[in-house]
Parts: structure tokens; sequence; C-alpha cells
């Protein structure tokens, strides 16, 4: 899973700092507002979407929130995408969220039109600072 977030653009944390970036995977597996998701393809995971289940302000129900979704490049096409995706609505919608949401970089417009053919509406933009 860290290698495929590597794939994805996340920092590399295979290595010298891996202990602690395992803890880290073990804490964040822990939580009970968390879901991990796998696709497996001859027992090599290939595919790794994770959720958040996030508490907004005015709302009864939480929100779900997918920080990170890939596949690896030579699995790509073959529904492990699609069936990532469609498994985290089912388990938001168990969960009773109203909503279920995730920001993806203006450069990525092959995923954006992944999203829109999934059923995801492109309604909103996204706006950040890095913070050296
Ligand atoms: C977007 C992504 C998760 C889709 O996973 P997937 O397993 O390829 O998805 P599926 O097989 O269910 O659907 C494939 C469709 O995704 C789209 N797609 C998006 N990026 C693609 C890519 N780099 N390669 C192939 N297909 C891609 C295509 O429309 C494709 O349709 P097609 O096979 O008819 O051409 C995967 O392509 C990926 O990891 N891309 C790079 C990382 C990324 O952009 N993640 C999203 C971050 S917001």
């Amino acid at each position: 899973v860290a290698g495929l977030l590597v794939e994805l653009g996340r920092p590399e944390v295979r290595g010298a700092d891996e202990e602690r970036h395992r803890d880290l995977f073990l804490s964040y597996l822990e939580r009970d507002d968390t879901v991990a998701l796998v696709a497996d393809e001859g027992g090599e995971v290939v595919g790794f979407l994770d959720m958040d289940f996030r508490q907004r302000l005015n709302y009864e129900a939480p929100q779900a929130w997918i920080p990170d979704l890939v596949v690896s490049e030579q699995h790509r096409s073959r529904g492990h995408g699609g069936a990532l995706l469609q498994r985290a609505v089912e388990l938001a919608r168990e969960r009773g969220c109203w909503s279920i949401q995730l920001e993806s970089a203006n450069w990525r417009m092959d995923a954006h039109r992944f999203y829109l053919r999934e059923g995801l509406t492109d309604f909103a933009k996204s706006f950040g600072k890095q913070l050296p």
C-alpha cells in the first residue's frame, strides 16, 4: 500500500522511516471512523482506497471522504478502481453518510473521466496551500 501511494504521488516512506509509518498505518486501521480497502489480483495488492467518515457541522449524519484512490499502472482498466469505489459507496451508505466526496488534482484528467463515468459530479474547486 505504501508503494501504491508513492505511485499516486505521496512521499516515499519505505526505508528509513518505515517503522514509524507502519505504526501510523496500523493506528489508521484501528480507527472506527476510517476504512481501508485493497484490490487483490492473484494475491498481489494492486489497488488501494481509504475513506474517512467525518462529522460536518449542521449535519446529523457523517460525510464520507476519500483521501486516496490508486490502482498500480500495469493493472489499470481492469475494473479495480470501479470496484473499490463501488464498495466505498456501499460502506458509506451502510454508515448512513449523506454524501461521499473526494478531491482530485486539476491535471488528473483521466481520473476525472473515471469519476464522472462512475456517477460522481464535478461540482467544486479545491484550494490549498503548501506549508513548508
Ligand atoms: C483512476 C484509477 C483509480 C482508476 O482505476 P482503474 O482500475 O483503472 O479503473 P477501472 O478499470 O474501473 O476503470 C478504468 C477507467 O478509468 C479511467 N482511467 C483513468 N486514469 C486511467 C489510467 N491512468 N489508465 C487507465 N485508465 C484510466 C479510464 O476512463 C478507464 O476507462 P477505460 O478502461 O474504458 O479506458 C486509476 O486509473 C489510477 O490509479 N490512476 C492514477 C492515480 C489517480 O489518478 N488516482 C485518482 C486520484 S484523485
